[in-house]
């Protein structure tokens, strides 16, 4: 039975269970707690020493390997400030600095109108207005041709036995198609006329009209278009030479189409004053399609306008 159990208990028994309580071992926990403590101690004083012989001995290679890890640790450390975020910062800042004046520059952009293409100028001195040789050869009552009985060396026939030159008898010719293929019928009732003949139409005009009349409808030797052979006059629609060609279709179809085969109506309405000529609807003349399509496009109606010369209403002496 049992002998120890109850009899060195003072106060009731409480136990319900029956298993035996054991008396703690003291003395075996003593013995195991001193065997772990020198067990520490030794090892501590193996740790020790090693220590202790690190700085002596710095090629021992146990002693490197704990060494290391110091600087090791050290170095992520001087990376992290080093991983540049502030310095990511900086250009962060610079950037909004650059961002400043942007928006000031739109607002002095759009006040900026760009400036509209130059238009292209027309050269009026690309050619001569004084070589009676010249398609641009400008021939009135102050400017008579030189020589005065000038005579061009390359006329053509252009029909009805008349003659233009080469130049103005190739557009005229192409003038006169088109103006058929549209059903209009022009023909050329006078085209160059050489000095002589042009000293007997200027007496016959004087006879006519008197001397006054004359001026107004013919011009004196060496001072008509008609010397030039890059003039014409045209007839058409029941009116041959005379001031009711404006009235018809073809004299129409010619005010409007010339300019584009190089020709210009050289006397027009109300242009008296500056040509010294009544109006001659039937009257064109040849100064390329150049020189035409500008004067029309640009409205102006005489060539002295153009190539600012004076009015020549009347000869100088
Ligand atoms: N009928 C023009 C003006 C001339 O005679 O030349
Ligand atoms: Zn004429």
């Amino acid at each position: 039975m049992r002998q120890w159990g109850p009899t060195t208990r003072r106060g009731p028994d409480l136990r319900t269970d029956t298993t035996p309580v054991r008396a703690p071992r003291r003395g075996r926990s003593r013995r195991w707690l001193l065997g772990a403590s020198a067990v520490v101690l030794v090892a501590a004083g193996a740790a020790t020493a090693v220590v202790l012989l690190d700085p002596a001995d710095s090629a021992g290679t146990v002693t490197t390997a704990p060494t290391t890890p110091a600087p090791t640790t050290t170095a992520p450390t001087t990376t992290a400030p080093t991983t540049t975020a502030p310095t990511t910062t900086a250009p962060t800042t610079t950037a909004p600095t650059t961002t400043a004046p942007t928006p000031r520059t739109p607002p002095s952009t759009p006040p900026e109108p760009a400036p509209p293409p130059a238009p292209p100028t027309f050269d009026r001195s690309r050619l001569s207005i004084d070589a009676p040789d010249s398609i641009w050869v400008v021939v009135d009552k102050l400017r008579s041709l030189a020589p005065i009985d000038y005579r061009p060396a390359d006329l053509v026939d252009v029909g009805g036995g008349y003659q233009l030159r080469s130049e103005a008898a190739r557009a005229m010719t192409e003038m006169l198609a088109e103006a058929a293929a549209a059903g209009l019928v022009i023909s050329v009732e006078s085209a160059f006329r050489p000095y002589d003949h042009q000293q007997r139409l200027f007496a016959n005009a004087v006879a006519r009209f008197g001397e006054d009349g004359a001026e107004q409808r013919s011009a004196r030797p060496g001072f008509s278009e008609h010397q030039t052979g890059l003039a014409a006059d045209l007839g058409g629609g029941g009116c041959h030479i005379e001031s009711c060609f404006a009235t018809t279709a073809e004299g129409q179809w010619v005010a409007a189409n010339a300019h584009r085969f190089g020709f210009l109506v050289r006397y027009p309405d109300g242009s008296q004053g500056i040509t010294g000529y009544k109006f001659e609807p039937w009257h064109v003349r040849y100064v390329g399609v150049e020189l035409a399509t500008e004067l029309h496009d640009t409205g102006v109606a005489t060539l002295e306008d153009f190539f600012g010369l004076p009015a020549a209403p009347e000869y100088a002496g």
